[in-house]
Formats: structure tokens, C-alpha cells, sequence
């Protein structure tokens, strides 16, 4: 088995032979598989589920149905993108929580089934971990410590990430998560699902300062979050918002709040590096591919390295589950063959 290095610095050398590695995620509504090699993406297939347009959210029960249904095709396109065979995998990692009980069933039975098959081990993956350590895909020079803010449909957390398996939570939701927040908004503005995108792309014309939602935590030093208020606020104000008065238009509305989500998380964020004395951070998850959650991050912590995954590593992919499952098996570590899925997983703290 080769070893694993976990240097001080960083994580991107580690000694012995490459590995390639399968990874396969279904914790939700993206069916998704990629093949890792040596810390690069030889291939990344996503499948977005739109059974659940029409529904406004995700059904779990389509979710799975839909995972059996796909899985064998975009396994074997990730194979033959990745421009390998089926024999020379070496390792399947596969998501095992946290997310739906029946999508994760729905990934771990076909990645145990292939494992079986192909006699290579199999390693299950906790998905947020998977999320923040996205982060090296695209800055394979990033060091420990750092601090993580991961936003996503189901989480909103600060970590202080020492080093692989040393984490510290900061703070969390009491709440919504940031992704919710974007979802549950876009369906009382009428817009599709997932909503990040969709407020996303309609604030662009609109202006953020026009109203002034509720933002949470903003005046104590508590690390916390909270967005159900906030959610609660523009469902009261689109009871009386009629853009035909010409003074504030819909635009205008998703610009002001979208706005206070990323003031409340980018500051949150800069205290906890304060507090840390942490001068190197990631934003991860499906909210970090908010082009103005970015650029305010930026702006914002002018003096701190900071780096988002790319765009595509930012929402749910097999690509991170793929290269955080190659760490892992050149850590030493696999899972036991009846490893069950766990809707709850939490991060290791
Ligand atoms: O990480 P992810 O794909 O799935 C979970 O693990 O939950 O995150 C999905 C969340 C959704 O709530 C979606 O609305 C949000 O990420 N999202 C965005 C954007 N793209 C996706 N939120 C804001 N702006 C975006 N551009
Ligand atoms: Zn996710």
C-alpha cells in the first residue's frame, strides 16, 4: 500500500504509484461519476436530475429510481472518457452520507456491486468532506491550516481545517442552510428549482441595496447563522409587492436578498479567520458558485488567501468523492464490505 503524507504544508504530494480511482455520488439529485488519478480529473460525469422541476424541490423516491437508472451508463462514460479500463481500477469510493437514505442506497449497492466484481476495495465518503476538499482540485498548492466555509442545499458550517482528519467546527445554522435559503426564495419569487442560480441570475439587473431583509447574527460575535427569518421576511413582503407601482422591481428584490445572505455568511466568515488568526480559506459547496458571493469574498477579506473549487466542483460532483478517495486508499483506509449508508453523517470532529 503506498503511504500517505500528511505534511504540514499541504497535501498535494503523496508517495507510491498512481491509483485510479472510481468515485460515484448520488446523495441527492445529481447522478455523478469520475475517475481520479494521481490528484488529477481524467474524467467528470454529471447528471442533473429535472424529474423534480416540476415539483419544486427533490422527490426522493424519483431521486433513486433515477440514480438505478443511470448509474451503469455514466459509470462506463467515466471509464472511457477517462480513457482507462474497467481492470485497472484499483478503488471505488462512493458517497455513504450525508444525503437521502435511498439515493446514497441507490450508489453504494452498484459501487459495492462493481468493487465485488473487479475484487478492488471500496471506500465510502462523507460528502462534506468531499466538499472541502474540492477545494484542492483547483489549488492543488493550498496549505493547513485553513478555514472552510461550506454552503450548500443541506449545510452551513465553518470549519477550521488543520489538517486531513483534524477538524474543527466553528459554527453552523441554527436553521436553513444557505442553499435552502436561495431555494425556499426562488419558490416564493415563482422561480425554478434549484434556486441559487435562478436569484442568481436575476439579481444581476437588480439592485441589492433597494431592501433591507433581515441579516441574523450580524451585531453579536456568536458564530451562527440563521435563515428562516429571513426566508419568513420575503414571503411577507411579496405579499404586498406589486411591481406595477414602477418604484422597486423583482430584480431589485432578489438583488436585496441575495445580498443578505452572502453579508451575513462573508461576514461570519471573517470573523472566524479573525478569531483563528487564519490567514488561508476556501468557500465551498454549491452556494460558492455565486459570482457574487466571489467577488464580495474577495473584496471583502483583501488581506487572506482565498480560493473557491472550480465552478463544477462547486455543486454536487464525483470528481471530489474520486480524488478524496485516492487520499484516503493511499492513506491505508477502506471500508469493510457491509458499510451501510448514513443520511445523517456528520463530520468527524
Ligand atoms: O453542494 P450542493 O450541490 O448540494 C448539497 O450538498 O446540498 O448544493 C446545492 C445548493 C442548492 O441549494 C442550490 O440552490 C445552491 O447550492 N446553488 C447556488 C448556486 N448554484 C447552486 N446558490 C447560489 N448561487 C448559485 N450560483
Ligand atoms: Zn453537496
Amino acid at each position: 500500500m503506498a503511504k500517505f503524507i500528511a505534511q504540514k504544508r499541504g497535501i498535494s504530494r503523496y508517495e507510491g504509484n498512481k491509483l485510479n480511482i472510481l468515485g460515484v455520488e448520488t446523495s441527492c439529485d445529481e447522478t455523478a461519476a469520475a475517475v481520479c488519478t494521481n490528484g488529477s480529473i481524467l474524467s467528470n460525469i454529471i447528471s442533473s436530475q429535472k424529474i423534480h422541476q416540476s415539483f419544486g424541490g427533490v422527490v426522493p423516491e424519483l431521486a433513486s429510481r433515477e440514480h438505478e437508472r443511470l448509474l451503469n451508463s455514466l459509470v462506463f462514460q467515466a471509464i472511457e472518457e477517462a480513457g482507462i479500463s474497467l481492470s485497472s481500477l484499483e478503488g471505488i469510493a462512493v458517497t455513504k452520507g450525508p444525503g437521502l437514505a435511498g439515493t446514497l442506497l441507490a450508489g453504494v449497492c452498484f459501487s459495492k456491486g462493481l468493487a465485488q466484481g473487479l475484487r478492488i476495495p471500496v471506500i465510502g465518503i462523507n460528502h462534506l468532506e468531499a466538499h472541502i476538499f474540492a477545494s484542492f482540485l483547483e489549488n492543488p498548492n493550498l496549505t493547513f491550516p485553513f478555514v472552510c466555509l461550506l454552503v450548500s442545499g443541506g449545510h452551513t458550517q465553518v470549519w477550521l481545517i488543520n489538517e486531513i482528519d483534524n477538524y474543527e467546527l466553528m459554527g453552523e445554522t441554527r436553521d436553513d442552510a444557505a442553499g435552502e435559503a436561495f431555494d425556499k426564495g426562488a419558490r416564493i419569487l415563482g422561480l425554478g428549482y434549484p434556486g441559487g442560480p435562478e436569484i442568481e441570475k436575476l439579481a444581476r439587473n437588480g439592485n441589492p441595496k433597494t431592501i433591507d431583509f433581515p441579516k441574523s447574527f450580524m451585531k453579536t460575535n456568536a458564530i451562527e447563522f440563521s435563515f428562516s427569518g429571513l426566508k419568513t421576511s420575503l414571503l411577507y413582503y411579496m405579499d404586498h409587492f406589486d411591481e406595477s407601482d414602477g418604484n422597486i422591481s423583482i430584480e431589485d428584490v432578489a438583488a436585496s436578498y441575495q445580498n443578505a445572505i452572502i453579508e451575513v455568511l462573508i461576514h461570519k466568515l471573517k470573523q472566524t479567520l479573525e478569531i483563528t488568526h487564519v490567514k488561508t480559506c476556501v468557500i465551498a459547496g454549491g452556494v460558492a458558485a455565486n459570482n457574487q458571493l466571489r467577488q464580495k469574498a474577495h473584496q471583502m477579506l483583501p488581506e487572506i488567501s482565498l480560493s473557491f473549487p472550480g465552478l463544477v466542483y462547486c455543486t454536487d460532483n464525483a470528481a471530489m468523492v474520486a480524488f478524496l478517495g485516492e487520499l484516503k486508499l493511499k492513506a491505508g483506509y477502506t471500508s469493510p464490505i457491509n458499510f451501510g449508508v448514513k443520511p445523517n453523517l456528520q463530520l468527524q470532529v
